[in-house]
């Protein structure tokens, strides 16, 4: 029996989200469905980003799939970002995104990669305060946290059909914290593994490969701030925030997620992608729930759908084409498989 606690979120994830939830219906229809709570405008309702309910019914269901919340981008007492709650109370530890080119919609078809993001430290310890007129943010980086994100690299390696890890840090710069990083990832990929080529680029240089050679670039392993980045930055490849997947992953428990935001500025108007909230449930059976062949069904089906069943123009799909339609056009593709 397979439980799935739901959980929108605001703006575009209340739209994108039943459109996954539709999709893994389709597949698994006796799966049942709980959902839950957390956000910014639960939080002006209720006071607070993430009730304890919901925490319990992720935990319960060790599945989630999760829209996004909105955040306002000056201090609001009490609040936090509700995903960032999530992935901490969780203990959600690694966060994989991985970036493909899918058909018609990328802007080049060689691309595939996986981006392994550290999830629960970093400069998003939530350890930021005022000394007067000086704001300080703490950069946590633990020997713990960097053993099990390396760890989880080499268990998608292994797992997947992957040759090459690249380690991305900043260690010129900062050679106490991710030197640290670093060294804790050398030592678990030495124990570990033979046949792969391990390499390390320092952050900016990354940002610079995956524009200038994203093809020659397989799992890359990192910290939290910068995979966050990377991740939207490669995205483009992917055919761009529409269609980039994740998933929060700790130990037998995990939260997919599409890795855009509550969009607001397109909230509302019913023409949201919910491709990436559909590749994040696929990811979700995948990782979570073991069914690799359904996962691969699903994938297929948006390729389908963006092969020839969707209208793309100039690498975009059309302004006006609806979210339902989109869904449509890859629950037709899956039923025909
Ligand atoms: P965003 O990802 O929400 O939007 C960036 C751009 O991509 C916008 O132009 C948007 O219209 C477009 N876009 C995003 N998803 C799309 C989709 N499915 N289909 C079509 N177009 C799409 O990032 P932004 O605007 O920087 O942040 C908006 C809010 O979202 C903020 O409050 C931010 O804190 C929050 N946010 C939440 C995240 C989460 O819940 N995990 C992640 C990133 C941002
Ligand atoms: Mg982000």
């Amino acid at each position: 029996m397979y439980r799935l606690c739901v959980i929108e979120g605001d703006g575009i994830g209340k739209e994108v989200i039943p459109e996954a939830v539709k999709v893994l219906r389709a597949i698994l229809p006796d799966m049942e469905v709980i959902p839950a709570f957390a956000g910014w405008e639960y939080f002006q309702q209720y006071g607070e980003s993430v009730p304890n309910e919901t925490l319990n019914i992720v935990r319960e269901c060790g599945a989630a799939l999760f829209g996004a919340v909105s955040s306002p981008s000056q201090k609001v007492t009490g609040y936090r970002s509700a995903i960032i709650t999530l992935r901490l109370s969780l203990d959600l530890y690694s966060n994989i995104r991985p970036v493909r080119s899918l058909p018609v919609i990328s802007p080049r078809p060689d691309v595939d990669m996986v981006i392994v993001r550290e999830n629960t430290e970093g400069l998003y310890s939530g350890r930021e305060r005022l000394e007067g007129d000086t704001a300080i943010a703490e950069r946590v980086i633990t020997r713990h946290a960097s053993e099990r994100i390396a760890q989880r690299a080499i268990d998608l390696i292994k797992s997947g059909n992957r040759k090459r890890l690249t380690i991305v840090h900043k260690a010129n710069i900062l050679p106490i914290s991710d030197g640290l990083f670093r060294d804790c990832v050398r030592e678990i990929v030495s124990k570990n593994i033979e046949r792969l080529v391990v390499d390390e680029l320092l952050v900016d240089t990354a940002a610079m490969k995956i524009i200038s050679e994203p093809d020659k670039l397989d799992v890359l392993v990192t910290t939290n701030l910068f995979g966050d980045i990377l991740s939207d930055e490669a995205a483009y490849w992917g055919g761009g925030m529409g269609l980039a997947p994740s998933l929060n992953w700790g130990d037998g428990i995990g939260i997919a997620e599409p890795v855009h935001g509550s969009a607001p500025d397109i909230a509302g108007k019913g023409i949201a992608n919910p491709i990436a909230a559909i590749l994040s449930a696929a990811m979700l059976i995948r990782y979570l729930w073991k069914l690799p062949d359904e996962a691969s069904c699903i994938e297929m089906a948006v390729n389908s759908a963006l092969f020839n069943g969707l209208l793309v123009e100039n690498n975009r799909l059309s302004p006006n084409i609806k979210t339902e339609n989109i869904t449509h056009a890859i629950l037709d593709r899956l039923t025909q498989h």
